[in-house]
């Protein structure tokens, strides 16, 4: 699994620079799960803000990154944010009372986890997760907020609240601007989201308000509604981000697997390669390639069509004549995200000036 350096650099700066200097850069982790590769998106971004959505991760980030500040993407059971208490070090440099917002959708997890507090003897930050149109859950209207927030205000020593997420993808795609009916929707219910909490007499300039991906950061350049914004595919740009406001993103991600074998003419039985390859100048020439059936698409050499046939040990690829590589080259696929496909690899290899310049390895799963 390749990155490339310079397109990668470039992508970030194109995020970060959407973001702009008011407002604060999110690392999605999980589209970028490598402790190393994390790292260098934060400081290449200048931002210590992570968002998380695997509980081993969270102890990972917690003691890897001392002075990140990190937000749950996801509401995780009491019991997976019981087990970052029992296996986390309680090191002074990292302190999860503050840095750490634990996602909420619902009164029931809230209760749930006052009573994690209570019984831990910590204090919780929690971030409210909001339905801004997505409908994956989260409260569902303004008024919802107003019960937490009171069970938040009602015990400071075991909650706090950190703010609002409004995930909103089903934006993703649409050449749209702040003026688009669906962005306006979208915008509109979380400022509703924001007075209700407001008229719980709560400063709200204190509060992340998170919201967006990598597909819809760039609508939010002259809007000040979220003071957050998430992303992470849009750093390494995998096919499926090949999306409106990533257009000037560069695909910087790319399997590299070596040929096995090469045939030129289809090996089929009977007359069945012969009638295949006369009726498809695609089906001439035959390659297998190391592994296989990985969510991604053959892009170099060009034109080669998706596999003959999936498998994960040696793939054939069908090609025309004009593909003409030989046993011991390589193909190349663009993943069509990063977030399954990086971790299918060893170390991730990234690429300066057509070396490899350094090897960072991918998360693993801590017991
Ligand atoms: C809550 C939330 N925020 C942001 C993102 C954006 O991640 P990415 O930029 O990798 O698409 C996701 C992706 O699933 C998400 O669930």
């Amino acid at each position: 699994m390749l990155i490339d350096l310079d397109r990668m650099n470039h992508n970030i700066d194109m995020l970060a620079k959407s973001v702009g200097p008011d407002k604060t850069y999110r690392v999605v982790v999980k589209s970028l799960p490598s402790v190393e590769l994390v790292r260098h998106v934060m400081a290449r971004a200048n931002t210590r803000a992570l968002m998380l959505f695997h509980q081993p991760f969270v102890n990972v980030v917690a003691d890897t990154f001392p002075d990140s500040d990190v937000l749950l993407g996801k509401p995780m059971p009491v019991s997976a944010a019981e087990t970052f208490y029992k296996k986390f070090s309680f090191q002074p440099e990292f302190d999860p009372a503050t840095q750490l917002q634990w996602l909420i959708d619902s009164s029931e997890r809230l209760a749930q986890y006052q009573g994690l507090a209570r019984r831990l003897g910590v204090r919780m930050k929690v971030n409210l997760e909001i339905d801004v149109g997505l409908h994956r859950g989260g409260l569902p209207e303004p008024e919802a907020v107003t019960p937490l927030l009171k069970t938040i205000q009602d015990d400071p020593s075991h909650l706090t609240l950190g703010g609002l997420m409004g995930y909103e993808p089903h934006l993703t795609g649409l050449a749209a601007n702040l003026d688009h009916e669906s962005v306006k929707s979208v915008l509109s219910v979380y400022r509703g989201f924001i007075d209700k909490t407001k008229d719980s007499g709560i400063d709200v300039s204190r509060l992340t308000l998170n919201g967006a991906g990598s597909h819809t950061l760039g609508i939010y350049e002259k809007d000040n509604t979220m003071n957050d914004l998430s992303a992470g595919s849009g750093v390494v740009k995998p096919l499926d981000f090949d999306t409106y406001h990533l257009r000037d993103n560069q695909p910087a991600l790319f399997i590299g697997t070596p040929i096995l074998k090469r045939y030129d003419y289809l090996p089929l039985g009977g007359n069945m390669g012969k009638t295949l390859s006369a009726w498809d100048p695609n089906r001439r020439r035959l390659y297998y390639v190391y592994g296989g059936y990985w969510k991604a698409r053959y892009v170099s050499p060009s034109s080669v069509p998706d596999a003959f046939y999936h498998s994960t040990n040696q793939e054939p690829v069908s090609t025309s004549e004009s593909v003409d590589i030989k046993v011991d080259d390589y193909m190349f696929l663009r993943p069509t995200q990063s977030e399954h496909v990086m971790l299918q690899f060893g170390d991730l290899l990234v690429v300066n000036d057509s070396a490899i310049a350094n090897q960072w390895p991918v998360f693993r799963e801590t017991g």
